[in-house]
């Protein structure tokens, strides 16, 4: 689901024209839908009503204040994998007993305040974090409420660097060890409450097998934690993927089709499923974050320059892979258009390349794309999920604002940082001050070195 179009020949997002929001809040930018993220939560809940599901969106793939509240007031819970999000999501309004806490670092700070805040459950990646938690739990007299992730062996057949299911990856505890290792929690963790088991299999997954094998898979190991320890939960996680190809061409809002006409849509990855997950007759979790935001998004850019060489033409442009990593980081495809539709008219190949000293900072590669000039804009499409959140200020630049649409209205979720505040943390030491500005030393007295480093400063 996406609601960018051109409409007299510019593109809009809903009802407001990106142009204008260009000229006010600058590149990049980004600009979110709020009514394409509504209809995709709306739209799962639908599809997987028969599962009474609990969303828990994963807020790694954009977590904006404003995002993590619309996702909030619809009820939804959250999947977090640091404090941070954690405090983020409570911060947005969203409950903390609705979130599930995955990750496979979490540190004693984040697992003590976990506990004190209360949530749904921790997600456990490995038998040391287990002891780990017992203990903590143990001295807060506490029980943690777990469910243990469970690494299903199954290639999900994505970017290697997405896939998380198989035994090469650094995630969950191996298939075969389960049964073994709840019976192991039942007698002997004493602080730890077995609320649930989850797995997840990767990211962008377009087609219902790979969840259709890892659920068949699971489901006599799920029948029988149901049974011995009355868990109440089985999340099967995230990685519903989206269309990034054929945004426009469609003709219409429906981005399901992309190129091949069976991408998997939300009514068919529930019927796939729901035959499966029903009878079990848990609680069923889900955990999508690019499902949520990912064609809810875009990055809008300036070009600079368009450099010409006998050997390709590279459009260069005001945004970088420290805006957006996700080409450089997973190859991965954004279809590039400009915001003016006739600029479409004529198309030459050529690289969209950003600002950093980074031959990765690539957008494409001799694609075939619209016959831009200095000062006009292009659309990175699709930049919802996995974009503004991976930003960073490499090269000195700061992170972009965010906009949210809503109909005919917009507003910031995020104003530009400036040049400025990209240095805010960071100061000199007494000694390598010169003489005359020893006064205005921004780091006070040398740290002993003996002693342990100050806590690094909080917002
Ligand atoms: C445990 C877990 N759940 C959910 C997600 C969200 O995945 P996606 O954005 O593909 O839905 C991830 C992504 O890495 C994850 O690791």
């Amino acid at each position: 689901m996406h609601d960018f179009y051109y409409k007299n020949g510019t593109l809009h997002c809903e009802e407001v024209a990106v142009e204008d929001l260009v000229a006010q809040a600058g590149t990049p930018l980004y600009i979110y839908s709020q009514k394409t993220i509504v209809e995709n939560i709306r739209r799962l809940e639908i599809a997987l009503a028969p599962l009474d599901p609990l969303i828990c969106y994963a807020i790694k793939a954009n977590s904006s204040l404003g995002i993590l509240h619309l996702a909030a007031k619809m009820g939804t819970g959250f999947d977090v994998v640091s404090l941070g999000e954690l405090l983020k999501v409570r911060q947005a309004g969203g409950d903390t007993h609705k979130c599930v806490f995955a990750g496979v670092a979490k540190t004693i700070h984040e697992i003590t305040e976990s506990l004190k805040l209360g949530i749904y459950a921790f997600n456990i990646e490995s038998i040391p974090e287990l002891e780990r938690i017992n203990e903590i739990a143990g001295n807060l007299k506490l029980k943690a409420p777990i469910a243990i992730r469970v690494n299903p062996n199954v290639d999900a057949g994505t970017h290697s660097k997405i896939t998380t299911g198989t035994y090469k990856n650094k995630f969950g505890i191996a298939f075969e060890e389960i049964s073994d290792l709840y019976s192991r929690i039942a007698s002997e963790f004493q602080n730890i409450y077995i609320r649930g088991i989850q797995m997840h299999i990767g990211s962008q997954i377009t087609q219902p097998t790979p969840f259709v094998q890892s659920i068949q898979k699971m489901v006599p190991l799920v029948e029988k934690l149901r049974d011995l320890y009355n868990i109440e939960f089985f999340s099967i996680g995230g990685g519903i993927g989206i269309a990034y190809q054929d945004a426009l061409q469609s003709g219409s809002h429906e981005w399901w089709q992309g190129k091949g006409a069976d991408f998997m849509s939300p009514e068919k990855f529930a019927q796939a499923i729901i035959p499966l997950l029903q009878p079990l007759g848990l609680k069923i979790l889900l955990e999508p974050g690019r499902f949520i935001v990912g064609n809810a998004g875009i990055l809008v850019t300036e070009v600079q320059y368009v450099k010409q060489t006998p050997q390709k033409n590279f459009v260069v442009v005001d945004a970088g892979m420290n805006d957006l990593i996700r080409p450089a980081l997973y190859d991965s495809y954004h279809e590039i258009i400009p915001v003016e539709e006739d600029l479409l008219q004529e198309t030459f190949k050529a690289d969209v390349v950003g600002p950093i000293c980074e031959s990765a900072d690539t957008f494409c590669q001799d694609r075939e794309i619209a016959k831009v000039e200095q000062g006009d804009y292009l659309v990175l499409m699709s930049a919802g999920a996995y974009g503004m959140t991976m930003a960073c200020n490499y090269n000195g630049r700061p992170i972009p604002a965010e906009v949210i649409v809503n109909h005919d209205k917009a507003d910031y979720l995020r104003l530009r940082e400036s040049i400025q505040t990209t240095w805010r943390y960071e100061g000199i030491p007494e000694w390598l001050l010169f003489e005359d500005e020893k006064k205005q030393s921004q780091t006070g007295q040398p740290l002993p070195v003996t002693e342990p480093l100050p806590e690094s400063p909080q917002e």
